[in-house]
């Protein structure tokens, strides 16, 4: 569009040098003079033909934003040489005032408004000087002032049309940015749920794998190793079936944790799970155990019950290694909005500062880390209080409704 534009430019000029020279040749203009003037004219022209064009960098005065420049650039120098030309020729002939309505469009759009102005009233005042024939009539001055005005409407016009274009073009340009931004953003943000996938799915592996598949080995350990020191075939025997038992549960736990699906004990609900478990830890280790409920605990969410029944597995497997106990209670109570499980020993305890100071997860120490992180995925948190001598009390919270919200956008 801007393009074609030029081209009715330039052709306008051609025409209406054409004309004049035409007009001059009619009127008997000296030749030579004619000829050097037209040359001049027509080069000068063709040197700032691109200028002369209303594109992108070929109307100067307007800067790459479309804004309107106040001082003359080069184009506009240019066209002040055009404007020098143009009253050389007409100094050979009248007849090239023609021109006049092509400079009068150039000034519009080379020059600053102000000075374009300027500029056209000037070659206005030459156009209505050149000698009438028969005197200087009104209409010989309406006439070329209508046509410089319209000269100068067209060329504000034009140069609307390109400032538009500009803008449009600078649009598209950014929005294409923009998008381009944001399929890069869009690419990170899923490599980075991704990562974060895979590394959630890896400490849950662990987490399961600690709190059921070690314990379930440790067991096995600790009930072998008893049958190699005894005589009693009976007892013998017993052992025997409390490995066979530990081991037919781990390899279920196993295919559970690999298949990501509820604990096993979970399936009759929490406090079944829990005295379950009890019970083997009792008969296992000789340990009096027992299950308290205090509230109404029957309908938990699933997540804080999966929780609650790994964080009992683990501490039940820390009184089995580190207690030496007579008793261990496991209580789950429920409050308003929170949900708590206690495991209670009267083993010989530990100094838990001394714990968190040299907490190393490669020589063991991983359980009460693992318990903790699990129940403050859940909005929760993990109080343990021991001291030597005097027995450990491990306490886990959840508060349930916030648990419930978690526990859904973790998808667990
Ligand atoms: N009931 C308990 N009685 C005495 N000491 C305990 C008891 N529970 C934990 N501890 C002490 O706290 C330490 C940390 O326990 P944690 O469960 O984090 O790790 P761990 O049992 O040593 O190893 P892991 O659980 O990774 O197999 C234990 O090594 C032990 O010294
Ligand atoms: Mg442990």
């Amino acid at each position: 569009m801007i393009r074609r534009l030029a081209l009715v430019q330039h052709a306008l000029f051609l025409a209406l040098v054409t004309i004049g020279v035409w007009r001059a040749l009619a009127t008997g203009a000296a030749v030579p003079a004619l000829v050097g003037a037209v040359a001049l004219l027509l080069l000068w022209y063709a040197v700032g033909a691109r200028r002369a064009s209303a594109g992108p960098g070929g109307g100067p005065h307007l800067s790459a934003g479309g804004g309107a420049q106040r001082r003359v650039g080069p184009g506009g120098w240019w066209f002040l040489g055009l404007v020098l030309a143009w009253l050389l020729a007409v100094a050979v002939s009248p007849e090239f005032i023609w021109v006049a309505f092509s400079l009068w469009l150039l000034a519009g759009h080379l020059l600053p408004f102000r000075v374009g102005v300027a500029v056209s009233v000037v070659v206005l005042a030459v156009v209505v000087a050149r000698p009438w024939p028969g005197g200087l009539t009104v209409a010989e001055v309406v006439g070329p002032a209508v046509g410089m005005v319209f000269a100068l409407a067209l060329s504000r016009g034009q140069q609307l049309l390109v400032r538009d274009g500009l803008e449009r073009e600078r649009l598209v340009t950014s929005l294409v940015a923009a998008q381009e931004e944001t399929e890069v953003l869009h690419a990170e943000l899923a490599e980075v749920q991704r990562s974060a996938g895979v590394l959630a799915e890896r400490t849950r592996l662990s987490r399961d794998i600690h709190d059921t598949l070690a314990q379930g080995f440790s067991s096995i350990l600790l009930l072998a190793r008893a049958g190699v020191a005894t005589q009693d075939q009976a007892a013998e025997r017993r052992l025997l079936a409390q490995i066979e038992t530990s081991a037919a549960e781990g390899l279920d736990e196993a295919r559970r944790v690999v298949g990501a699906l509820a604990p096993a004990p979970l399936e009759s609900g929490l406090v079944e799970a829990l005295t379950r478990i009890v019970e083997r830890f009792a008969s296992e280790t000789g340990v009096a155990g027992e299950v308290r409920v205090e509230g109404d605990v029957a309908a938990l969410p699933p997540v804080v019950e999966v929780a609650l029944l790994r964080v009992a597995q683990s501490a039940l497997a820390n009184v089995r290694q580190h207690a030496r106990a007579s008793s261990v209670v496991v209580t789950v109570a429920e409050a308003e909005d929170s949900v708590r499980l206690d495991v209670v020993d009267d083993g010989r305890g530990f100094d838990t500062a001394t714990l968190a100071r040299t907490g190393d997860v490669s020589r063991g120490g991983y359980g009460l880390r693992a318990s903790r992180q699990r129940l403050r995925e859940l909005g929760g948190g993990l109080d343990v209080e021991s001291e030597p001598g005097a027995g450990t009390a491990v306490s886990a919270s959840v508060p349930l409704a916030q648990a419930t919200d978690a526990g859904q956008e973790a998808g667990a």
